[in-house]
């Protein structure tokens, strides 16, 4: 068990750099398991959430090494197409896999995710596009169990935009026989990653970045070399991060465009962004405002980084409105913050937060991963030392978050507890 112990330091300044996308490279790691050859993948995080992932590669029988930033991942022609539940449970994205599984092996055995922090999260919409693809599903001793002849394509609407749902049945669907349509797909940039990893490998897709994606199925696919987008939510954590401590941070390594609205809303909030092509500085030249903010699938404001953007408004002159409309937990963070001297109070999936002048450091626990990256940048100006327990959330999706926050001219440090 370790904490972070963060003692105020004033403002942050410097340039920071993105790793590659957490939520991203996941969804490549189950789609490698279709590949015919090698896939070799670059720009991947050092997070634990990486190392859960091999983890599940490797008991189904995948040669996986993972080197300075570089995965490799031979193909293998007889896997165990089951994931137990103790690496389910630790990483719910573990069931992107059964897309894969059904689509090449014609068969899974996944254990089923129960809830976690952030809500309940249901993977209904997966079953049901699977088996409108053509497998068989059941649910039985808390696993999923699938089987398939061979998957036929087939026209799937989503009744909700749903990151994991989309990249399931897209895995599915590249090599179902036939053409599949799945109508209502989700639009992130992670998506969008996967259409072009899978297009590397033989798949036949059009519509990457829409909300309609066409796929043809083919035979087989082959390996394929690919770098991993930059994390726009990682980029976003140390943007807010500057603005929070009312710094002049400049973040590096991703696409600006995946940012758009958040651009929007620090803007409105009073930060000044500078925009460049891989890059975006941020300064608070006279201060920050209150807003309203409602969090929404891509394009809309990531549920992501509401928790950090939560902290900034915090310490704004007036009061915000948040609305939370992907996740019901995810406000389990409030307590925390309100431990630190903010005034934040929710009603349902809305939160009503008042400014005040300052916060004070306080001993906090992480609730999820974005909650204890917010809570870390809470510290950064809390008058006093702020402690964060469950440190192991942040470690699933941020690498070297302390390291790189003292790079900035933070005071963070780790010890056991
Ligand atoms: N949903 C259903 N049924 C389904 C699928 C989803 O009801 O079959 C609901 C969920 O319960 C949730 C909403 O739809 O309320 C959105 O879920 P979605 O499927 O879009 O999310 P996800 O694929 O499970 C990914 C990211 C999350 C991120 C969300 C939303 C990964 C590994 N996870 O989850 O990332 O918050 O999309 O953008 O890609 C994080 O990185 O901290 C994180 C939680």
């Amino acid at each position: 068990m370790e904490k972070l112990i963060i003692n105020d330091g004033g403002r942050l300044s410097g340039t920071v750099r993105a790793g590659g996308a957490k939520n991203s490279v996941l969804k490549l790691m189950a789609a490698a398991l279709m590949a015919g050859g090698p896939c070799v993948i670059h720009n991947v995080p050092d997070i634990s959430d990486v190392h859960s992932m091999v983890e599940v590669l490797s008991y189904m029988g995948l040669p996986v090494t993972f080197d300075r930033g570089t995965l490799d991942i031979a193909p293998a022609d007889d896997i165990r197409c089951e994931v137990p539940y103790h690496l389910v449970q630790r990483m719910r994205a573990s069931v992107e896999v059964l897309g894969p599984l059904i689509a090449r092996y014609r068969r899974a055995r996944v254990a089923m995710p129960g809830g976690c922090n952030i809500g309940t999260r249901q993977i209904d919409m997966h079953l049901k596009g699977l088996n409108q693809l053509g497998a068989r599903l059941g649910v039985s001793h808390g696993f999923v169990e699938a089987e398939a002849e061979g998957l036929t394509g087939a026209h799937i609407h989503l009744d909700f935009a749903s990151m994991g749902a989309t990249e399931n049945l897209l895995m599915a669907g590249v090599l179902a026989e036939g053409r599949t349509v799945i109508e209502n797909a989700a639009k992130e940039p992670e998506v969008t990653d996967l259409v072009d990893f899978l297009t590397g490998m033989g798949a036949r897709i059009s519509g990457g970045g829409t909300s309609t994606l066409v796929i043809d199925g083919v035979d087989s696919l082959s390996g394929v070399e690919h770098t991993v987008i930059g994390d726009r939510i990682e980029a976003g954590t140390f943007l807010l991060a500057g603005a929070i401590t009312r710094g002049e941070v400049e973040v590096t390594g991703f696409n600006p465009g995946h940012l758009e609205i958040v651009i929007d809303k620090m803007g409105e909030a009073g930060c000044r962004l500078d925009v460049g092509e891989d890059r975006i500085s941020v300064s608070v030249p006279h201060g920050v405002s209150g807003i309203e903010l409602s969090t929404l699938p891509y394009p809309g404001f990531p549920t992501d980084l509401q928790p950090q953007m939560l902290v900034l408004l915090c310490t704004a002159g007036g009061t915000s409105f948040v609305t939370e409309n992907l996740f019901e937990n995810r406000f389990m963070v409030v307590d925390e913050i309100n431990r630190l001297g903010a005034d934040i109070k929710t009603k349902n999936h809305h939160a009503i937060v008042k400014g005040v002048p300052s916060l004070s450091g306080a001993p906090v626990s992480a609730p999820d991963l974005r909650a204890g990256a917010a809570l870390v940048l809470a510290g950064l100006i809390a008058e006093g030392t702020t402690e964060v327990y469950q440190v192991q959330f942040i470690d699933r999706g941020y690498e070297r978050f302390e390291e790189k926050l003292n790079s900035l001219g933070a005071h963070v440090r780790r010890t056991t507890v």
